[in-house]
């Protein structure tokens, strides 16, 4: 298999914040955020090996700033590693000011993704090679964070996790 860049993955959905997707205080639900980000997700993962793929974990997100009834919202995910079967997903998501059209980051999470076959089962990924400054940082802590995720999902022993424990030695 050949190997992809994290650019062959981009993804980029871009769509409008509804009254029937906001809390109370008139912002963007939470779910409904971290839904439009797993399709993303699940789309670069999807470009990055050409199969099926599922969710296996969300890693992390950060709802750094509320995002407001009426935004233009736009989420950006790539592939930032791909390990035998699983593959690291970044989101960026940012709202843009309606007058100047400049945008803000208000958001960002990264997902683990399976490439599955038709029965289920885990299948080989193409290798990545990250290109920029940015997606090589978040290439070489991409390790740290799957042993991170397989720990706390209890499928890991933490004294085998070695990206880890090397954060504190
Ligand atoms: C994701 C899934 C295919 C993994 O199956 P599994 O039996 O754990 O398979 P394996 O142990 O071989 O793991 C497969 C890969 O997933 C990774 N993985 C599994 N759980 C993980 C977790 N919690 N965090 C990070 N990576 C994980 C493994 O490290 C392995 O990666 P690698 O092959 O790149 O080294 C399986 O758990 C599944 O189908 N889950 C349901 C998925 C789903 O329905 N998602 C939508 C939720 S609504």
């Amino acid at each position: 298999m050949a190997a992809r860049t994290p650019k062959d993955s981009l993804t980029i959905l871009t769509d409008l914040v509804l009254p029937a997707e906001t809390n109370p205080l008139d912002n963007l639900f939470g779910g409904e955020l971290l839904a439009r980000m797993d399709r993303a997700s699940s789309i670069a993962a999807r470009r990055h090996c050409k199969r099926i793929v599922v969710t296996a974990s969300v890693n992390h997100v950060a709802f750094s700033k509320a995002v407001p009834l009426g935004s233009v919202l736009t989420i950006e995910a790539k592939v930032s590693r791909a390990f035998s079967s699983s593959m690291e997903i970044f989101v960026d998501v940012w709202i843009e000011d309606r007058e100047s059209g400049e945008k803000e980051k208000v958001n960002e999470g990264i997902y683990t993704f399976v490439a599955v076959n038709e029965t289920g089962n885990p299948v080989k990924v193409p290798a990545i090679v990250p290109e920029t400054e940015l997606e090589k940082e978040r290439y070489e802590g991409a390790l740290r964070r799957k042993q991170l995720s397989l720990v706390l999902a209890g499928k890991m022993d933490p004294h085998e996790a070695t990206e880890l424990k090397a954060l504190f030695t």
